[in-house]
C-alpha cells in the first residue's frame, strides 16, 4: 500500500465514522419521530355507559415504557353511529372541547369548530377532527391510540 492509497482509506474510515456518530445522534434527539408508532387499544368504559345520543368525553390513561399520560377522546353518536374522535385540533393542536348548547366541538385557541360528525364548521381548522378506532368485546370499550 502506497501512501496515496492508505491516505485514501483513512479519509473514507474518517468519515465512516463521522456519518455513523451523526445518524446515532440522531435517532437518540429524536426517537419518537423515528420510531413506528404502535396502536394500543385502551380499556375507556363499558358497554352499557355508551352514550345514546351526543357527544360523551372520556379521560384514560396511556402507559408509554415506563411513564403514564392523561389522554382523553370523545365518543359521539352521529351519522355514522359511534366514533371516536381525537380532542386534537387539527389547525395548530388545541384541545377542543365540546359544547352541547352550540351542538359544536369548539377550539379555544382560535374559534375553530366542528360539528358532531367531527366536520369543520368554522375558523382556521383544514380537515376534520381525527377519527379514532372503536372496538367493543366482552361487553367493554376499547379506543385505539398511536403511542
Ligand atoms: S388550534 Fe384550534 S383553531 Fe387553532
Amino acid at each position: 500500500m502506497n501512501r496515496r492509497d492508505f491516505l485514501k482509506k483513512t479519509i473514507k474510515a474518517f468519515f465512516a465514522v463521522i456519518t455513523a456518530f451523526v445518524l446515532s445522534s440522531i435517532v437518540y434527539i429524536y426517537p419518537p419521530k423515528i420510531r413506528k408508532r404502535e396502536l394500543q387499544y385502551i380499556y375507556i368504559m363499558d358497554e352499557d355507559e355508551l352514550p345514546r345520543r351526543g357527544v360523551r368525553r372520556v379521560e384514560f390513561d396511556v402507559k408509554l415504557q415506563d411513564r403514564v399520560f392523561d389522554s382523553r377522546a370523545f365518543i359521539a353518536v352521529n351519522d355514522y353511529g359511534l366514533t371516536a374522535f381525537s380532542p386534537v385540533c387539527t389547525h395548530l393542536g388545541c384541545l377542543v372541547n365540546w359544547d352541547s348548547f352550540r351542538n359544536e366541538f369548539i377550539c379555544p385557541c382560535h374559534g375553530g369548530r366542528f360539528d358532531i360528525n367531527g366536520n369543520v364548521a368554522g375558523g382556521p381548522p383544514p380537515k376534520p377532527l381525527i377519527r379514532l378506532p372503536l372496538q367493543i368485546k366482552d361487553g367493554k370499550v376499547y379506543v385505539g391510540i398511536k403511542v
